[in-house]
């Protein structure tokens, strides 16, 4: 199969765990016989450095021709003063928005060989296998106004702003991800205070009907964030407003033990996504060759999963992700009393000699 993938590492550990999405991606295209056609863009920091644009027109143009784009991280220190104008984030958000890429999956699962390396207690979290589906182009992030106002700038708004369709083309998608999944689908929103909330409560309800084999139901998201730790088996698919998704991705990352561990896919209606780790450029240890690779090859699996079809290929990525913590190998960010602690770039050789193994069986 022939695909052409935008490569935008972006910032901080971006590139670092970029390069091993790239090896895996080569180690399955040897094995497969695929031919995917890698194309490197500017993001970001990285990008307002080159060329004083976080997503110049060149990675916009980029991105449009691909089949897929994976993106590492943006942002850090060196752009991060609060007078500053043009910002790495910028980028991110509006490739975001000129793809058209509403629905954010950002998958959690327990992993038995990590379960000590959560703070939550393992009776917690052993079973937990949920779905968060953040809304990513509409809501607090995008409303205007949005800026400081007066002549002494003592004044900023932010504003919360949802249309009816692009609440219904995100609930949608997460009643259909529910109904393949354990047809549970939990609407998070602030309905008790926020008008935005209540349009949302209205469209998830008419949409149930739609989807009379799905359990719905409603959370405020304060009470959310509580029952994610406190019994997050609970959950099967979470849908949310974009920060809140946000913000309870995050959270929800603990019961891997690491927020490194977290994938996401960004996708609209067709085959097009974008996919990167939940994380972001993790300034403190950038440069290290300390980064978790897994969040960023497990975007790679859902990839080739949700834009290629490639099934088989994703489950080999998965399967060799597990093996390889089956067999003790971290990085430095999960604490673990036992097994061996790796470098980024052994961790993705481990990854890569698994994909190998697992094809010269079959
Ligand atoms: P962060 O996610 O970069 O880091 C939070 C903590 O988690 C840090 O201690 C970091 O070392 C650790 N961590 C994150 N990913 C890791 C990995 N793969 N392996 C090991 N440890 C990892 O969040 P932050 O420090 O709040 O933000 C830093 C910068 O990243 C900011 O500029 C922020 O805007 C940006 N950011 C970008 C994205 C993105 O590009 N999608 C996401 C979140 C934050
Ligand atoms: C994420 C990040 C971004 C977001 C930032 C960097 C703009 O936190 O992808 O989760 O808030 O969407
Ligand atoms: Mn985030």
């Amino acid at each position: 199969m022939k695909k052409r993938i935008a490569i935008l590492p972006g910032d901080g550990i971006g590139p670092e765990v970029m390069q091993g999405a790239v090896r895996v991606l080569q180690a399955i295209s040897d094995c497969f016989q695929h031919d995917f056609i890698f194309e490197e863009g500017l993001i970001g920091g990285a990008a307002i450095d080159e060329c004083g644009n976080p997503l110049p027109d060149t990675t916009l143009d980029l991105c449009s021709k691909s089949d897929a784009i994976l993106l590492g991280a943006v942002g850090g220190p060196k752009w991060e003063a609060t007078s500053q104008t043009i910002r790495p984030e910028q980028g991110l958000l509006r490739i975001r928005k000129e793809l058209g890429l509403f629905a954010n999956l950002r998958p959690v699962c327990a992993y038995e060989p990590l379960i000590h390396a959560s703070t939550l207690k393992k009776e917690v979290i052993e079973h937990v296998d949920l779905l968060i589906v953040r809304e990513l182009t509409g809501g607090l992030y995008f409303g205007k106004p949005s800026e400081r106002r007066g002549d002494n700038k003592e004044l900023a708004v932010d504003t919360l702003v949802y249309n009816i369709q692009e609440i219904e083309r995100v609930v949608d998608k997460a009643f259909q991800l529910a109904r393949k999944r354990r047809k549970k689908l939990t609407s998070v929103d602030k309905a008790n205070v926020l008008e935005s909330s209540r349009m949302w409560r209205e469209v998830v309800n008419r949409l149930s009907a739609n989807y009379p084999d799905v359990q719905v139901e409603h959370m405020l998201v304060d009470s959310a964030s509580m029952q994610l730790i406190y019994r997050p088996e609970q959950f099967d698919v979470i849908v949310t407003e974009n920060l809140f998704g946000d913000i309870l991705s995050d959270e929800a990352s603990m019961i891997t033990g690491s927020l490194g561990m977290l994938p996401s896919a960004s996708l609209r209606s067709d085959a097009v996504g974008l996919y990167e780790p939940v994380h972001g450029s993790a300034p403190d240890i950038a440069g290290k060759n300390l980064a978790n690779p897994l969040g960023m090859v497990l975007s790679v699996a859902l990839m080739l999963k949700f834009s290629f079809g490639l099934d088989k290929e994703a489950s080999i990525i998965e399967e060799s992700v597990m093996k390889v913590l089956n067999d003790g190998f971290h990085t430095g960010d999960l604490h673990l009393q036992q097994g061996t602690r790796v470098s980024t770039t052994k961790m993705v050789n481990k990854i890569i000699d698994s994909i190998n193994e697992n094809q010269a069986i079959s």
